[in-house]
């Protein structure tokens, strides 16, 4: 949320609750990817941002495909015009969505080899790179769990150093993430983004 929405919640917070109430009984009746599909189209037509990189990491959370929010712009130029599109590309190419990467558009999803289980120290997290993403990956006991490093917020890469036992703060506005379950604990409202993962052989691999 900008800056200026959260100043007019605190000012005008009767208003602003009944502008909050209309966009959500507007979009009532949609399902919630075309629901962030269109508030992805209006991100792009107001030029925000943040916004925009909030809502596209929202549309791929809800099951849409990057070529599913591409065209959901090409289909809007009638009301975005090419340089509104051609903005919007450029920020999701700056954001380095690894969905929207050229080598991985084209990947079919597959089981990634994360690492081996031994170098996961059992109730702590550990950041760790692979197949070109960073991943938070927390152990307890037996069992992996394997987040995207990105902030669900704006799509902030979450460096080690945010990591404080098992809270994860991003340093941009602060939501504060609890790594053994992904929950947003302090700030904010979405969890992190968590992978399939498996265990075979020693070996710790994630889906995506
Ligand atoms: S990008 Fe805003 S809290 Fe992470």
């Amino acid at each position: 949320m900008s800056d200026a929405l959260s100043y007019l919640i605190r000012a005008r917070p009767e208003a602003m609750r009944h502008y909050f109430r209309f966009l959500k009984e507007t979009g009532k009746h949609l399902d919630p990817k075309t629901r962030s599909l269109i508030s992805v189209i209006t991100k792009v037509h107001a030029q925000t941002e943040a916004g925009l990189k909030q809502y596209v990491r929202r549309a791929l959370d809800d099951g849409a495909t990057p070529t599913e929010i591409l065209d959901a712009l090409l289909m809007a130029f009638p009301a975005l015009g090419l340089s509104k599109i051609v903005w919007a590309v450029d920020v999701l190419l700056k954001s380095d969505l690894a969905e929207f990467r050229v080598e991985s558009r084209h990947a079919a999803p597959a089981w990634r080899r994360v690492g081996e289980l031994k170098r996961f120290a059992a109730g702590a997290a550990t950041r760790i790179e692979c197949d070109g993403r960073a991943l938070f990956v927390y152990r307890s006991g037996r069992t992996f769990r394997v987040y995207d490093s990105h902030c669900p917020h704006e799509r902030t890469d979450i460096p080690l150093e945010a990591l404080s036992g098992r809270e994860l703060k991003c340093p941009k506005h602060g939501w504060t993430f609890d790594v053994a379950n992904g929950a947003c604990i302090s700030v904010g409202t979405r969890p992190l983004r968590r992978y399939r993962s498996k265990t075979e052989r020693g070996v710790l691999y994630a889906h995506w």
